[in-house]
């Protein structure tokens, strides 16, 4: 089990580089009014592109919705042209990073030891890392996904910090054949995975820690239909949710239906 009663589920929405800085506005208005009285079941993240984070800032004040952002980089200050700090991230009212997608492994060459270095980055300014791993469906049909998972999170974690009652860290299992395919995984096998990750975490560091430090949470064509068969009590702790979080009626039924799946 990835979690006892009280934990509260998370769905982080990865806008990727999908939306300008006029529709994200937009979109926020209108998740952030039919949000107004939704409570606090749920705990509800969106990650805009950089540019759109101080506008979303902005739009997000006093709202429940919290702020991620899609990459950080691992120093704060220096010669590193078209990144971003973790101290701007700061100051734009980001609370979460998305570290590790899969998406800028594969088209702009981020390592395990780049995503790594990030990592101790975000955690040492209070940002959320949610550390993304997962296979390709050549390595699956390999029978290596494990192998490849077990690999990417012990280099993440290696020079990590140790885990502290203060953060969570957020690992989501995306196996990269299911990300924006429409084919999510089978819910039987990524329950297996959710399994398997969790006791890679408590080999490393316990299971006391790891029931209060960490949460997993799966990605992948996620959407209203299926979202329940990753996420519920006993089961995956939350879900990173690419298209179907794209629109607010869309995104804002996911939330319900897991809401409902809580009560
Ligand atoms: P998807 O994207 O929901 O469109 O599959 C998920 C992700 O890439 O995080």
């Amino acid at each position: 089990m990835s979690g006892g009663k009280h934990i509260t589920p998370v769905v982080i929405a990865n806008w990727k580089m999908q939306l300008g800085v006029r529709d994200t506005a937009v979109r926020l208005a209108i998740l952030r009014a039919k949000l107004k009285n939704f409570g606090h079941q749920v705990k509800v993240v969106v990650c805009p592109s950089y540019m759109s984070l101080m506008e979303a800032k902005k739009m997000l004040r006093n709202s429940k919705i919290q702020l991620g952002a899609q990459d950080v980089f691992w120093d704060e200050k220096g010669a590193y042209t078209g990144e971003v700090s973790p101290l701007t991230l700061l100051e734009a009212g980001v609370g979460y990073v998305l570290l590790g997608h899969s998406e800028r492994r594969q088209y702009l060459g981020e390592t395990d030891v780049m995503v790594a270095r990030k990592i101790i980055s975000a955690l040492s300014h209070n940002l959320m890392p949610v550390i993304c791993v997962g296979e390709t469906a050549h390595e699956r049909n390999d029978g290596l996904q494990e192998t490849v998972v077990r690999r990417q999170l012990s280099n993440a974690l290696r020079s990590a910090p140790p885990p502290s009652l203060n953060r969570t860290v957020y690992l989501a299992y995306e196996p990269i054949w299911a990300i924006g395919s429409g084919e999510p995984a089978p819910a039987d096998l990524a329950d297996d995975m959710r399994v398997f990750i969790r006791q890679t975490l408590i080999d490393r560091y316990s299971l006391p820690l790891v029931t209060r430090c960490f949460r997993i949470l799966y990605g992948g064509s996620v959407n209203a239909d299926n979202v329940c068969d990753y996420i519920r009590p006993g089961g995956y702790d939350g879900a990173l949710v690419g298209t179907a979080s794209l629109e607010p009626s869309n995104f804002y039924t996911i939330l319900t239906t897991i809401r409902k799946k809580f009560n």
